[in-house]
């Protein structure tokens, strides 16, 4: 029996409680927890005609809050659209490594081939989580697909952290974690030419966040930049952290993504976790990401 088992169903239980229906989107689910296709959207004429279609870009809004990751599909855009639409919920991050695509530093370039030594986003993480505000959300459009593969992986951190025991989350409660880019980041990026910088950011985050739209809480530690819990003796740390990471990677808390050229998915760093396949090489897997700023979490 999986320790998520119970006497009676699984001792984790999602409550899925029905949403008001949407007037100007389809929202299809991939899975009860996390995870929903979007459709009815033309991303580069709703950037366009933002004034008409602001009701299309709050029921965006709302369905990324209920989803947590959101998948468009045939969504042909220029570098301009895509960027307007990342600025469309906020001002824009600039990633503080890796190379971007074209002039605007805020297009990141997300591309791997047959020359390539690794691919972005290989492990579990929440996107530059080592910032001080860490980004709020990561819109990535895929326009060239392998035929296989490639796949992305998205976890729940809203389930991840209600499926702890009760003496678990008492224990974390008011623990911080260090994150910092320093090991993820240096020579990463070597392979695009791109020079390493003197140094890269760290910060310390509450292991458990509050969102700051649904006011549920997410467990905030990954394996991409959490290095150690604060106050802790280290080998605690070590055991604790290997203990949460192992259990926010249950395939419970998650959905996977099947990607076709041109499809865009929209994740909140907030909640979510993802991890990107490479199982495709020597195929070419290539598009951008826009990432929007975040907040200080608490
Ligand atoms: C990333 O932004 O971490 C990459 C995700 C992906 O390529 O699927």
């Amino acid at each position: 029996m999986s320790s998520l088992s119970g006497k009676h169903g699984p001792r984790y239980k999602h409550v899925a409680g029905d949403s008001e229906p949407y007037e100007t989107i389809a929202v299809e689910k991939l899975t009860p927890i996390i995870g929903a296709e979007i459709y009815g959207v033309d991303i580069g004429r709703l950037v366009s005609e933002e004034a008409a279609c602001n009701r299309q870009m709050d029921e965006i809004h709302r369905a990324l809050a209920e989803n947590l990751v959101i998948f468009f599909r045939d969504q042909h855009l220029t570098p301009e659209q895509h960027l307007a639409f990342g600025r469309s919920f906020g001002e824009l991050h600039i990633h503080p490594a890796a190379p971007h695509d074209g002039d605007d530093p805020a297009l990141m370039k997300i591309h791997a081939d047959k020359d390539s030594p690794r691919a972005n986003g290989e492990g579990w993480h929440s996107d530059v989580s080592c910032d001080l505000e860490p980004p709020m959300g990561s819109i990535l459009h895929i326009r060239q697909c392998p035929p296989r593969g490639g796949d992305t992986l998205f976890a729940s951190m809203y389930a991840a952290y209600d499926a702890l025991s009760e003496r678990m989350k008492l224990y974390l409660d008011g623990l911080t974690a260090r994150h910092d880019g320093e090991q993820t980041f240096r020579g990463l990026y070597a392979n695009y030419g791109v020079a390493d910088k003197p140094s890269y950011p760290r910060a310390e985050h509450p292991v458990v966040r509050t969102h700051p739209v649904t006011g549920r809480k997410a467990l905030y530690v990954n394996r991409g930049f959490t290095r150690f819990i604060i106050g802790v003796p280290r080998d605690e740390s070590d055991a604790i952290l290997a203990y949460l990471y192992q259990h926010a990677e249950n395939p419970l808390f998650q959905c996977r993504f099947r990607w076709s050229e041109n499809a865009i998915a929209f994740w909140d760093n907030r909640c979510t976790q993802h991890r990107a396949m490479w199982d495709y090489w020597p195929h070419t897997r290539s598009g951008t990401r826009v990432t929007v700023k975040g907040e200080r979490p608490v």
